[in-house]
């Protein structure tokens, strides 16, 4: 078969080389051409077997996954590299990313998530490279039907994100009249209820995620709230240890059925680096990052900035969003700017008042104090991001094999809801 994935297999564990194997071995678009044992074998064999897909163990005793990953980026640059780990600590992630792994997996996973994200990295980073060579330009199907995903995120808390989630989210559907719905995707300890004034009982994601994980059907609609602001909204889990009940195929899932049914899904995502994380950000079309003037969010951004480069993230993906921007405390703009090398995209100013006045009350600021500074500015934003849909992995040309893959893929996130 032409669009055959090939992939590498490095473990120090024999039991886990072999049942990788045998595991790869049902799926008819997926070849396994090797397996090493140690990450020295590893490179040796990439170099020579040219594997578009490496399934690379993080603990190895002679060299650990992510040396080889390092070298392999320079030595076979065209070979993808998946990570494996028992350990999903953010330090460990963040360490692969920047070794160059394109997707990372915890231990122990299902083939499902294998699966999918041996698939996932092999279309991403082709379609990257632009190594298909179309024989006739086909559009992706159902594509553009499909609403963008924006993801507020920061590296550091308390820096503004679930305020301008929820206001952008108003903005976008009261004055541009979008069908929006809002994510709290701060899982732990999730405030968009707080900020809107709800608390139902059996109503947030942690309610719908399991059900999905046994394949069952429930409606989305079920467990998205419609607020009085006109926004519709899927709440974080009530409780802090529910967050766990949240999987990284679970929240792809939920975030596919939302963007089919919306114009725009606003993510309020956490701070803590998880791989639930990184697959939101990987399926948003837009990353609004938010810093404010202060020299701890700084140096963090410049960090994950790092970490989006490694990602293969485009640059208008990521867009850095200055909140409270004139606040007076010796740091300048354009002192931010040089220190991270990037200009910011957008500024909100700071309204203490309106913002506090607003949480107190459990009403959003767009509502209670639409001509505010603040309000104009987060209406800019959300006129600014609004239709910049461009599907990270259904790129605008391909070849109709792997249209096609992608089709059958998308029918297969989709089934669970006919
Ligand atoms: N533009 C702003 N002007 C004034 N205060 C703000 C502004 N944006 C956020 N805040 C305040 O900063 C604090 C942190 O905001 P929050 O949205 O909870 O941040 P995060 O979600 O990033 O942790 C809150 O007390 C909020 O009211
Ligand atoms: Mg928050």
């Amino acid at each position: 078969m032409a669009d055959t994935i090939r992939v590498l297999i490095v473990d120090d564990i024999p039991e886990t080389r072999d049942h990788l194997t045998k595991l790869l071995g049902f799926e008819a678009d997926i070849e396994v051409i090797g397996a090493a044992s140690s990450g020295g074998e590893a490179l040796d064999l990439a170099t020579r077997l040219q594997p578009d897909v490496v399934l690379m163990d993080i603990n190895m005793p002679d060299m650990d996954g992510i040396s080889a990953t390092e070298r392999l980026s320079s030595q076979v640059p065209t070979a993808s590299v998946v990570m494996m780990s028992v350990q999903g600590e953010a330090d460990y992630l963040r360490r692969s990313m920047l070794a160059g792994a394109r997707e990372f997996l915890v231990k122990p996973f299902s083939s499902d998530e294998l699966t999918a994200s041996i698939r996932q990295v092999y279309v991403r980073d082709r379609e990257k490279a632009s190594r298909i060579v179309a024989a006739a330009p086909v559009a992706v199907p159902a594509a553009d039907v499909d609403g963008e995903v924006i993801a507020v995120f920061s590296p550091k808390g308390g820096v503004g994100r679930t305020t301008m989630a929820v206001n952008l989210a108003v903005a976008a559907a009261q004055e541009l009249g979008k069908k929006v719905c809002l994510v709290d995707a701060s899982f732990q300890f999730g405030d968009v209820g707080v900020l809107l004034n709800l608390n139902p009982k059996n109503k947030s994601i942690a309610d719908l995620v399991p059900e999905l994980e046994l394949g069952e059907a429930p409606s989305l609609e079920t467990f998205v709230i419609n607020h009085s602001s006109g926004i519709r909204v899927l709440l974080a889990p009530p409780s802090p240890e529910m967050a766990e009940l949240i999987t990284v195929s679970g929240i792809k899932r939920v975030l596919e059925g939302l963007r089919a049914e919306n114009d725009m899904v606003i993510v309020d995502c956490s701070s803590y680096f998880s791989d639930v994380t990184l697959a939101i950000l990987d399926m948003a079309d837009v990353i609004l990052t938010m810093l404010t003037l202060e020299i701890t969010s700084i140096k963090n951004m410049r960090l994950f900035l790092e970490v989006a480069d490694q990602l293969g993230y485009e640059d208008d993906k990521v867009r850095l969003v200055l909140n409270r921007a004139d606040s007076t405390l010796g740091i300048r703009v354009v002192d931010v700017e040089q220190s991270i090398g990037r200009k910011v995209d957008h500024t909100i100013v700071s309204d203490g008042r309106s913002v506090v006045y607003a949480l107190n009350r459990g009403i959003p600021f767009f509502v209670s104090n639409r001509e505010a500074q603040v309000s104009q500015d987060i209406l800019r934003l959300a006129n600014a991001v609004s239709g910049v849909h461009h599907p990270a992995t259904t790129a605008t040309t391909a070849t109709a094999e792997s249209a096609a893959k992608l089709a059958k893929g998308k029918s297969s996130i989709f089934a669970w809801r006919s």
